[in-house]
């Protein structure tokens, strides 16, 4: 049912935990299943690059797995460069997710994309 790359980000989840003083944080969630999902980034102003991200989630395998591989693909992004990241993008680089599951993976995007307006929004963007 999941590929091999979604059981290793759900078993072995990358960059799990909080940042301190981070410079955005985004919190999305899920009203039909109640799942929650929190997205920090770190920006270097100077270059608008996020340096690092770091994310919770209180979700199922596919919730966890797509908030891994998010984080992966948002690090040594620019804003501007995160900003294009699609649910659909984060679903290819673990190889798919089961069509019941899909959902799941928008709250992946959701999360990046509020972590962004937050941080642009604390920075009077
Ligand atoms: Fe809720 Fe997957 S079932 S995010």
């Amino acid at each position: 049912m999941y590929s091999d790359k979604v059981i290793d980000h759900f078993q072995n989840p990358r960059n799990v935990g909080e940042i301190e003083n981070p410079s955005g944080v985004g919190t999305v969630g899920n009203p039909k299943c109640g799942d929650i999902m929190r997205m920090y980034i770190s920006v270097d102003k100077k270059t608008n690059v996020i340096t690092d991200c770091k994310f919770k989630t209180f979700g199922c395998a596919a919730a966890v797995a797509t908030s891994s591989m998010a984080t992966e693909l948002v690090k040594g992004r620019t804003l501007d460069e995160a900003k294009k990241i699609t649910n659909k993008a984060v679903m290819e680089a673990l190889d798919g997710l089961p069509p019941i599951k899909i959902h799941c993976s928008l709250l992946a995007e959701q999360a990046i994309q509020a972590a962004i307006q937050d941080y642009l929004a604390k920075n009077g963007e």
